[in-house]
């Protein structure tokens, strides 16, 4: 074609020739025209020839399979774990959680560990997350006066009239949403641990999440004030303080299972 000076009667030189061949390069042409006549219905059968082999498939890991080795390698952690320093450190170490990656601080817990009672809250918000510590924001402000009214506190040293506590998760979900029950999941073998080395002679469950995460069932307002067993121990669940702030009127179901579980530790 380029070698033909005229293409359909007009003159062609170089330089246009070379200019329509980029053109027809851009809209797709790929193939130059072949010298002879080639008959496409004359080559071999392509639908009857063996298929070419296709590339092996890189190796299936199911994100369930890796979940499920997540959570056995936080029991493995876990377990190892024999003082309550041991078992932050592995917590910490732990990065199977993405929440790890946006948290600011580690929230492992606060209060006395010999106290007789263990709260276990949901996750920390952005005061927690600041100060690395559970329930100091304006929920953990009404935990300490629910509690202080009887007669109960993170700050005691005596251990019948302490508290000590710690969250279901101890990394902060982003915007404070709730946590995914894959998050729980990863996380309850070592608030099992928690529990084993605190020994508390109770525990008490704020709101829906460580219902979840230690009795597998929600619907706080239907479970809230009946004493029930978590970790083979006596356990009171009750509304989350962050619910009786929205819901002041739920706040006298509060006081009756505040003095059910006074009434629990006298006895
Ligand atoms: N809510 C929780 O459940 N835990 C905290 O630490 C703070 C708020």
């Amino acid at each position: 074609m380029i070698a033909d000076p005229t293409y359909r009667g007009f003159a062609l030189d170089a330089d246009t020739a070379l200019a329509l061949l980029q053109w027809q390069a851009e809209m797709g042409a790929d193939e130059p025209c072949l010298d002879t006549p080639l008959d496409r219905y004359d080559l071999p059968d392509r639908a009857g020839a063996a298929p070419a082999p296709e590339p092996a498939a890189p190796p299936v890991t199911k994100p369930r399979d890796e979940a499920k080795d997540l959570v056995a390698h936080a029991e493995t952690l876990a377990s190892a774990a024999t003082t309550l320093a041991e078992l932050a450190t592995a917590q910490e170490s732990f990065d199977g959680i993405e929440l790890k990656k946006g948290a600011r601080n580690f929230c492992f817990c606060d209060g006395n560990p010999t106290a007789r009672v263990m709260i276990i809250g949901e996750a920390p918000g952005e005061e927690e997350d600041r100060l690395g510590r559970p329930f100091v924001g304006r929920a953990g402000q009404l935990l300490d006066l629910m509690f202080g009214a009887i007669g109960l506190s993170r700050e005691a040293v005596d251990a019948e009239r302490a508290l000590y506590i710690t969250n279901v998760l101890t990394w902060r979900p982003p915007g404070n949403r709730r946590p995914e029950p894959a998050e729980i999941a990863m996380m309850l073998p070592f608030l099992t641990r928690h529990v084993e080395l605190v020994q508390p002679q109770v525990l008490v469950l704020m709101g829906n999440t460580p219902c979840i995460a230690a009795l597998n069932q929600q619907g706080i307002l239907k479970l809230r004030g009946k004493w029930t067993t978590a970790f083979g121990l006596p356990t009171l669940p009750m509304a989350h303080p962050a619910y009786l702030l929205r819901t002041p009127l739920a706040k006298r179901d509060a006081w009756a299972d505040l003095l059910s579980l006074a009434a629990k530790l006298e006895g």
